[in-house]
């Protein structure tokens, strides 16, 4: 274990994973309340730990401004964390349409998105997002960038709508690609809980490393909330 870790001793992993995550946000990412009250917001609510982390966060934002989006959707808002990091990226005028199928989780999300002050600027569909993401393709207008994050099993249809939604240099991101190492565990199941199943994560990789419209790559990431990783793709034409 690194004991020479600002004399930290953690004693698993893990724990080196989330002092780690520690020392990077201390340096790197300024106190913020109206992030640290939504996600206060949905403990208090009983939503589940699972938002990207701050440092992910605030990856998604640089991706999301570095691309120059103006509209981006996501599947899976849970309490509108990445929501909001990933809104803050948009220039004036811009969208963000988010996806989410619980209602208790929706409406946790809403407040949230309001007393971030981006009623105006998010949209947030309730439903499931197979359901919602046909009408989001008959409305027409293409994505700049879209974040998949909801449940796993899906992930490989969620690919395919992602496509219907691009253009050319659109830019879609897969969390939750990795699951600890599960997607090359045979008996692997559900990493990511009730709807985590790994098999839609590996249709997801292998319609990935066929699709010729795309070009994509996967990091793995530790940190606090374990081993994992995100999938990164350019659709190209
Ligand atoms: N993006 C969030 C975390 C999302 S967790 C963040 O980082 O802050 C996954 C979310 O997907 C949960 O809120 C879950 O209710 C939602 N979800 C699960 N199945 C879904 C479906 N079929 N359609 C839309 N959302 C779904
Ligand atoms: C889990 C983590 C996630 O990032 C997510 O989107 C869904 C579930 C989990 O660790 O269970
Ligand atoms: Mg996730």
């Amino acid at each position: 274990m690194a004991r020479w870790l600002m004399g930290a001793s953690p004693a698993t992993t893990q724990e080196l994973w989330t002092a780690v995550d520690r020392y990077i946000c201390d340096r790197l990412l300024p106190a913020d309340a109206v992030l640290d009250a939504a996600l206060a917001a949905s403990d208090a609510a009983g939503l589940a730990p699972i938002a990207t982390s701050p440092n992910q966060g605030k990856l998604l934002e640089l991706l999301a401004r570095v691309h120059g989006a103006q509209r981006i959707l996501e599947l899976g808002t849970l309490g509108a964390y990445s929501t909001i990091w990933l809104a803050r990226a948009l220039p004036p005028g811009g969208q963000l349409v988010t996806l989410e199928a619980d209602p208790h989780n929706a409406e946790v999300a809403r407040a949230n998105i309001a007393a971030a002050g981006l009623a105006e600027v998010v949209q947030l569909r309730l439903g499931p997002a197979l359901q919602t993401l046909p009408e989001l393709a008959a409305e027409g207008t293409p994505f700049d960038l879209i974040f998949i994050d909801a449940d796993k099993q899906n992930d490989a249809s969620y690919l395919e709508w992602s496509l219907k939604l691009s253009r050319p240099g659109s830019l879609i991101i897969a969390d939750n690609v990795v699951g600890g190492g599960a997607i090359i565990d045979p008996d692997a199941q559900n990493p990511w809980g009730e709807d985590g199943g790994v098999g839609g994560v590996r249709r997801f990789y292998d319609l990935l490393g066929a699709e010729p419209r795309l070009q994509a790559t996967a990091i793995q990431t530790v940190g606090d909330k374990g081993h994992d990783g995100f999938a990164i793709a350019l659709v190209t034409d």
